[in-house]
């Protein structure tokens, strides 16, 4: 799980991202596609609406950080529920953009250099480990947002309706 140390972490390192945020989305992108080319049939020519949205994600992300940990007993409306989200934000990755299961490495190598060569020597060891555990979850997370297939859990609740 993640630290208040952790989340102290993220936040002050995406305070000095965000400034930098299309640069920082540049160099993911290249990154991503040195790592790994062939990904890069699976997004369209245009990158810069998919570089705005994921910086929008990323910011949403970083902002959950600061819900308390008893705020999972409050209501809170679906649009923005931290896990909910992202668990929707998965299943689209598999049913519309047809993202592989192991894709997720690449993409979170990209991540960790683009934070170490964006942020140098404030990407401090505890930093790193902070944004890697964040993106574990969230890698987790959102592959399991695959299980969460409506026609699927159908299909299974009516084969034991018998
Ligand atoms: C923590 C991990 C990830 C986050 C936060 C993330 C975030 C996003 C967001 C916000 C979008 C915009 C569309 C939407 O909201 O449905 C998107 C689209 C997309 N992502 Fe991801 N993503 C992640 C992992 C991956 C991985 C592992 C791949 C594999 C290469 C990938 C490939 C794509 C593709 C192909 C699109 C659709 C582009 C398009 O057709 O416009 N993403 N992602």
């Amino acid at each position: 799980m993640l630290t208040e140390a952790h989340k102290q972490a993220i936040r002050r390192s995406w305070q000095l991202v965000e400034p930098i945020g299309e640069t920082a989305a540049d160099l993911f992108y290249k990154r991503l596609f040195e790592l790994a080319p062939a990904y890069r049939r699976l997004f369209p020519d245009d990158l810069a609406p998919q570089k705005r949205k994921l910086l929008a994600m990323l910011k949403f992300i970083v902002r959950a950080m600061d819900w308390s940990d008893d705020a999972w007993r409050d209501t809170v409306d679906v649009d923005e529920d931290l896990f909910l989200v992202v668990l929707a934000l998965g299943r689209r990755h598999v049913d519309l953009y047809h993202v592989p299961d192991a894709s997720y490495d690449a993409v979170g190598a990209a991540l960790l250099w683009t934070l170490d060569y964006g942020l140098g020597e404030a990407f401090t060891t505890e930093t790193r480990d902070a944004w890697a555990r964040v993106y574990g979850l969230l890698a987790q997370t959102m592959k399991m947002g695959r299980c969460a297939r409506g026609e699927g859990s159908a299909t299974a609740l009516r084969a034991n309706d018998g």
